[in-house]
């Protein structure tokens, strides 16, 4: 079989690391020119080492419209997005709903919904009109916890962005993924036998009893990319999280 992506032009808003990074390593071995971002020159640095081929890498800050807007300028024609950007302090910050204060609260969807959104906005004179564009929300938006009310909205409101703009922006197609438990960089910080205990904690009851890897991730955003009749939906990779 022919490589999926060969000729194609892919960029990945979060590329540098975690689930970005295993879609940039997947694109590139389906034959994809791959382009990664994300905020951090040295991020992008040392993915682009990892990288190699055909790859290349820019700094943005998904989190200053104008960057976002001169970043696609410079970009041109391309075919297929993937937006994996996220940050962790928000998210972690937390409290039970009327604690919250609302104009911090802004901050959960910085990142992953604003950021996301105007990625799409200023994508969407450019992106080839058989192109992908594929957002990444998370299983917090199906499994709610204590003290992380606004994590479960914004990643609900993620799922319903890409239904709705998969109406809007037609024929592009627009999806999201929903990933479960993944094991990217996020845990490093962590000491191993930590981690390994609240890996297990938290995977022990699902049907695949494990965190996924972002190669397994990567898989559903190249089947969206090219699935050409899929369009408005949320695929779940989560190892069965949502069944249990
Ligand atoms: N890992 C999991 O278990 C899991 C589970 C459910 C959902 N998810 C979701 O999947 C997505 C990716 O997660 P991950 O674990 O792969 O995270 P990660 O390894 O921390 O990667 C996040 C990426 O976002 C970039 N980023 C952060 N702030 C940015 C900004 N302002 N502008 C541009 N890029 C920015 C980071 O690079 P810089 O620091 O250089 O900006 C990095 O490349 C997130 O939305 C996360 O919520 C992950």
């Amino acid at each position: 079989m022919g490589k999926r992506l060969h000729g194609k032009k892919v960029v990945v808003i979060g590329g540098t690391s975690g689930i970005g990074f295993g879609i940039a390593e997947a694109a590139l071995g389906e034959g994809a020119k791959v382009v990664v971002a994300s905020s951090q020159q040295s991020k992008v640095d040392t993915a682009l080492k990892r990288l190699g081929g055909q790859s290349n890498g820019t700094t943005i800050d998904v989190k200053d419209e104008a960057d976002v807007a001169r970043f696609f300028e410079r970009l041109g024609k391309f075919d297929h997005l993937a937006y994996t950007a996220g940050d962790w302090t928000p998210l972690r910050t937390g409290g039970t709903l009327p604690e919250i204060e609302i104009g911090a609260a802004n901050a959960v969807f910085t990142v992953r919904f604003w950021g996301a959104l105007a990625a799409v906005k200023h994508c969407h004179r450019t992106i080839a009109p058989n192109g992908s564009i594929t957002i990444t929300d998370g299983m917090v938006a199906h499994r709610p916890r204590k003290g992380a009310a606004l994590n479960t909205a914004m990643a609900g409101a993620v799922e319903h962005l890409a239904r709705s703009l998969a109406v809007d922006l037609a024929p592009v197609r627009v999806n999201a993924v929903c990933p479960g438990l993944v094991l990217t960089e996020v845990w490093d910080s962590m000491p191993a036998d930590q981690r390994e205990e609240r890996l297990k904690a938290a995977t022990q009851r699902q049907p695949l009893a494990r965190a996924g890897t972002p190669a397994e991730l990567a898989e559903a955003y190249l089947y969206l990319m090219c699935g050409t009749y899929t369009t408005g939906q949320v695929l779940y990779v989560d190892g069965g999280l949502s069944l249990v």
